[in-house]
């Protein structure tokens, strides 16, 4: 099979890193890849987002099988052009992937089928955005609609910032994708997010993860795209997950086949474990990133028959995958100054040194090669240090050794306190 893989982040190179694993894989390639991945498959310099040259390559190149990293392409719907040319495709279409890029459309259809979420209105005007605040508790939760990027939601401690905050999602500081505010209730509990494929009507679940979302320790800083992940997360049970199953999940699936949207692609569903049960605080229609690099090293089985059974909507026919009980931590490096500017084109060295010690495993994000050969970096976050252990201390070791004894990277920094919360 000749597969091409969509994106070029340690997600993507994590995925790629398992499909080569695969006896169905004959070529891969990967659009655009990072310096990692090309060391493992071939990569095409066409960006993620880039859908017309994504379909010419695909023509081209006769690929069989189109995997989508990111949320970008999706939400350009590159899926429903690869369909209409009846190519083999895992990732939702467009109209499927609105349970990531409009919250408006996630909330509303929450409602329609009974999954739980946190109470909540949505607003075009400022005016009705305002009052509804008094029918609210403090914290206000306020996010715009649409794809910001991941820095669409405040947390407002105050009725005053809340409008003021408000103010300026309805004046154009998230562009489009403000002038639509979900406000909603504040949830109270522990976060955690939960991984399932699904082919239209069928919804497998895979495992949970931790990721940690703010830049450094002690979640403080801003919010980043994550700074790490572990997984499996203590406490977190098999009736858990039965319960995840049965009032989130399968009635999404059900739910958008009867609204003829039916997904197909991995849900990426952000929870919160409260009082009453867990409850949805997001969909994302892709897997996480850094969440899937630990996902990927905690998969015993073969992933590819996985990912071509959902895109064919044969999931029942499917093998059970199987995940090894050792747990394992990410520790994503980044270049210091992330998420604001950062320097680029900084070098990097000690990768293959890290990749030779116990247990460790890197995964590149934003990184690239120079003319002469130098792995410098090229992104904000660079390379993600997993490393599994046969307890999450063992695991959380050699991360660390590893970026204290192998990699040498002056230009860039890591949380030092990624999976502790699990000791
Ligand atoms: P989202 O992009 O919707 O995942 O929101 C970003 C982050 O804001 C989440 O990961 C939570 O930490 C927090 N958050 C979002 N909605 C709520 C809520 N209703 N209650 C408490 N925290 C929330
Ligand atoms: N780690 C969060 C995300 O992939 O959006």
């Amino acid at each position: 099979m000749k597969i091409l893989l969509v994106g070029g982040g340690g997600r993507e190179h994590a995925l790629a890193w398992k499909i080569l694993q695969s006896p169905l894989c004959k070529h891969l390639i990967c659009a655009p890849g990072n310096a990692g991945i090309a060391e493992i498959a071939d990569c095409v310099n066409i960006a993620a987002d880039d859908i017309e040259s994504l379909i010419s390559f695909v023509q081209n190149e006769s690929i069989n099988f189109v995997i989508v990293g990111p949320e970008a392409p999706l939400a350009l719907g590159l899926v429903d052009r690869l369909n209409a040319l009846g190519i083999l495709c895992f990732g939702p279409t467009e109209k499927a992937a609105m349970l990531e890029t409009s919250k408006a459309f996630t909330k509303d259809f929450c409602t329609r089928h009974n999954i739980p979420t946190a109470r909540y209105d949505v607003f075009t005007e400022l005016a009705d955005a305002k009052a509804y605040l008094g029918e609210m508790q403090a914290p206000y939760v306020l996010k715009a609609d649409g794809l910001a990027a991941g820095k669409g939601v405040v947390i407002a401690e105050t009725r005053e910032i809340a409008e003021s905050e408000l103010n300026e999602f309805f004046s154009g500081k998230f562009g489009e994708a403000g002038s639509c505010v979900v406000i909603e209730e504040f949830m109270h509990g522990h976060e955690i997010s939960f991984f399932a494929l699904a082919d239209g009507n069928i919804v497998m679940p895979l495992i949970e993860a931790q990721d940690h979302k703010r830049a450094f320790d002690g979640d403080k800083g801003p919010n980043t795209g994550g700074m790490g992940a572990y997984s499996p997360v203590p406490d977190f049970d098999q009736t858990t997950v039965e319960l995840i199953m049965e009032t989130i999940l399968e009635p999404t699936v059900r739910g958008m086949a009867q609204e003829g949207a039916p997904f197909i692609g991995v849900f990426f569903a952000g929870l919160m474990m409260t009082n009453e049960g867990p409850k949805l605080i997001e969909y994302n229609a892709r897997f996480g990133d850094p969440e899937c690099q630990v996902l990927m090293r905690r998969l015993r089985t073969d992933f590819l028959p996985l990912l071509i059974a959902a895109s064919k909507g044969e999931l029942d026919k499917a093998p059970q995958p199987q995940w090894s009980f050792n747990p394992v931590a990410n520790v994503v490096m980044a270049a210091n100054g992330y998420p604001g500017a950062y320097e680029k084109d900084t070098p990097i060295k000690g990768v293959d040194a890290a990749n030779l010690m116990e247990g460790v495993q890197v995964f590149h994000a934003g990184t690239k090669r120079t003319d002469d050969g130098q792995l410098v970096a090229a992104g904000g976050r660079v390379l993600n240090i997993t490393a599994d252990g046969s307890t999450i201390e063992q695991a959380i070791t050699r991360a660390y050794t590893a970026i204290d004894q192998a990699i040498d990277w002056p230009d860039g920094f890591c949380r030092r306190d990624i999976a502790k919360q699990a000791l």
